[in-house]
Parts: C-alpha cells; sequence; structure tokens
C-alpha cells in the first residue's frame, strides 16, 4: 500500500524562475521561496534560456534550503518531493529535475514529475475564498499564463477538459510582445497594466473570437487568438507615432482581456454542471482582469476563486498542490524531464 503524502517539497525551474516550497497536507504552504530572474534578463527583452540554466545552478541549492528552514523542516520529514517535469526550457528543467531526483534517492523517498500546467490548474485550491475543497469543482478555469492560453473545465484534480484554447499568441506573450514594440521592459503584462492606469481606452483594437471549423477543431468551442492584435498594435503604432503610450496600453490591454473575460462568461452560460469560475497563472495578477471577473462572477452567478497573487507567477508551491490533490505514480529512475510534455488524461472538446 501507498504510504499518505503528509508533507512535500516541491521544486521549479521550468523557466526564469528557481523556486522551492513545503506543502502540508491536506494543502497547506508551510514555505515558498523564489528566486527570480527577470533581472538578469531584463537588459535582453526575454528569457535567454543559457543564463536561465547558469542562475537555477547558482540558485537551487540556497532556495530548497531556505524553503526547508521556513517550514522548520528536513529531509527526513518530507514523505515526497515534486518537481516540474515539463513543459519548459530543456536545461532549465534538468537542474530541477537532477536536484530533485537525488534528494529523493538520498530521502529515500518517492518522486513526482508534475506537469507545469497542472500545478496552476491546482493553484486555485490555494484561493482564500474557498472554504473548503469540496466547493471548487466542477469549475471553469481560465488559465492565463505567458506561454498558454485555454479555457478548462476541471471536473476534481487530474480530469481536465480543455474547452478553448489559444490558436497562436497566449495571451500572456500578446502582452509581453505588445510591451516590447511599445518600448517597455519585459515581462509586458505587469508594465502594460501600470501604463494602461494612466489610460483612456477608446476601443481601437479588435477582440477576436474565433470561431470557423477549423479553429474549433484546433482550439476548441471557445478557441481564443491574439497574433492579430499584436499586429494591428504594430500598425497602429507606425501610423500613429505621437499617440499617448498610457492610451494605447489601455486599449491594448482591455482588448486582450475583454476576449478571455467574453469566453469565460460563454462557457459560464452554456456548460452544464459549473460550480464555481476560476482563475490562474501570471496573468490573474492582472487587476483589470480581476475586476472583469469579479463583475462577470456575479453577472452569471457564480461564486469565483482566484489564485492568490503569491502564486500566479511561476512557483513551486502550485507544484506541490498536485501530488497532495490526486493520486499519482511516482517517476521512475528512467523517465525523464520533458521539455513538451502533455498534460495527461486531457481531451480538447471541439
Ligand atoms: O504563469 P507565468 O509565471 O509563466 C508561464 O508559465 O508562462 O506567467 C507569466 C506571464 C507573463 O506573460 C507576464 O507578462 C504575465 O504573466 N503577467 C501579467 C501580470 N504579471 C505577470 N500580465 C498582466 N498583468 C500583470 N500584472
Ligand atoms: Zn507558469
Amino acid at each position: 500500500m501507498k504510504k499518505a503524502l503528509r508533507r512535500v517539497l516541491a521544486i521549479e525551474s521550468s523557466c526564469d524562475e528557481t523556486a522551492a516550497a513545503v506543502l502540508e497536507a491536506p494543502l497547506d504552504v508551510r514555505s515558498s521561496i523564489i528566486a527570480s530572474q527577470i533581472a538578469a534578463h531584463r537588459p535582453y527583452g526575454g528569457v535567454v534560456p543559457e543564463l536561465a540554466t547558469r542562475a537555477h545552478v547558482d540558485a537551487i541549492d540556497y532556495v530548497v534550503e531556505e524553503a526547508l528552514r521556513e517550514a522548520a523542516c528536513d529531509l527526513d520529514a518530507l514523505d515526497g518531493i515534486a518537481v516540474t517535469r515539463g513543459p519548459g526550457l530543456a536545461s532549465s528543467l534538468m537542474v530541477g529535475v537532477q536536484f530533485a531526483r537525488t534528494l529523493a534517492w538520498r530521502a529515500d523517498i518517492p518522486l513526482f514529475g508534475v506537469h507545469h500546467l497542472e500545478g496552476h490548474l491546482c493553484s486555485v485550491f490555494l484561493a482564500e475564498t474557498l472554504d473548503s475543497m469540496h466547493d471548487l469543482c466542477p469549475s471553469l478555469v481560465l488559465l492565463v499564463t505567458g506561454g498558454h492560453t485555454a479555457l478548462v473545465r476541471m471536473d476534481a484534480p487530474g480530469v481536465y477538459t480543455v474547452l478553448g484554447r489559444s490558436l497562436d499568441d497566449a495571451a500572456g506573450e500578446a502582452l509581453d510582445k505588445g510591451a516590447k514594440l511599445m518600448g517597455l521592459p519585459y515581462p509586458g503584462g505587469p508594465e502594460i497594466e501600470k501604463l494602461a492606469r494612466e489610460g483612456t481606452r477608446s476601443g481601437v483594437f479588435p477582440r477576436s473570437l474565433p470561431h470557423s471549423d477549423s479553429a474549433r477543431e484546433r482550439g476548441g468551442q471557445y478557441a481564443f487568438s491574439f497574433s492579430g492584435l499584436k499586429t494591428a498594435l504594430r500598425y497602429f503604432l507606425e501610423k500613429n507615432p505621437d499617440a499617448s503610450h498610457a492610451d494605447v496600453a489601455a486599449d491594448f490591454q482591455s482588448a486582450v482581456m475583454d476576449s478571455l473575460l467574453t469566453r469565460l462568461r460563454q462557457a459560464a452560460e452554456k456548460e452544464k454542471g459549473i460550480r464555481s469560475l476560476a482563475c490562474v497563472g501570471g496573468g490573474a495578477k492582472n487587476q483589470h482582469l480581476r475586476g472583469g471577473l469579479d463583475a462577470l462572477a456575479v453577472q452569471v452567478g457564480k461564486p469565483l476563486h482566484i489564485v492568490p497573487m503569491a502564486y500566479c507567477t511561476d512557483n513551486a508551491a502550485m507544484i506541490g498542490t498536485v501530488p497532495l490533490l490526486r493520486t499519482m505514480d511516482p517517476m521512475s529512475v528512467d523517465e525523464d524531464l520533458h521539455p513538451n510534455l502533455r498534460l495527461e488524461g486531457v481531451r480538447l472538446r471541439g
């Protein structure tokens, strides 16, 4: 019989954050340490894989030690280790997976390979608005990260149906690329949000909601598309060099967020048996989106759960939630990191 998991150490190193956390059952975050590399990548306008790997190697020892120290726990007190197995940058994932594997071997405890996006999805179980974990599912979860945008029906941890996903750029990617076009630093999402606060919207950018048969086949009934918006921004800036960047940012941000909110509203009105609405990922930090979600939840009469600010962008606590929430088989010694890992048991509903 498998030993019940009471305390796990989680490690995340898929992109530009080196993170470690300790969690206790049922779902208590005892520590969450994040070493961000944003400053190192900023001069290059995006993540440089070689720099990321080196920074992970430099930080991981200290970050894990800090997470254990803050949780007042040593290796012997752990029942398992969770690590992001993919998707992500291969050499960055390798740092976390090798480190976690060595610790798990030393402590003779199981190692769980977690899908990064499942970590984001399950991070909503950390929402302060949840009285009981049983109040969440079935939930319509809007996943808004730098690399992925999707509307997911979560019937339980481990049971996911993708109702819509982006056919091209992710929403976060659109914000990052849009910010670059406006000369703002990386990552663009928070920069656009800051600038947009000083601007006025006039609605010049398109809200693209693809609905052709082919879009539905590739992106589901609630497919998203953001690459046209980025092109529209480029042309707009070329044609209107004197336009107020604050106004442009306000418009661009609301175009991105309106697409997300419209799809969530459509699904909330049509899907059967939905108990709650949810939002996870780096984009969930955005106050404009949070405001729109609050209003939408009232409009459709469903409770809304948003991942706490501390667990929106990449962190290890979200990775640790997965083996605590559902049964998983440990990674075997011949299983490796997986830069293009698919999320098991997920289907796209057309
Ligand atoms: O979830 P995450 O850390 O990384 C991925 O798994 O991709 O999300 C990072 C994304 C970036 O695109 C960043 O611009 C966006 O989240 N982001 C924001 C905000 N803070 C981070 N987007 C809009 N408003 C924000 N305040
Ligand atoms: Zn992420």
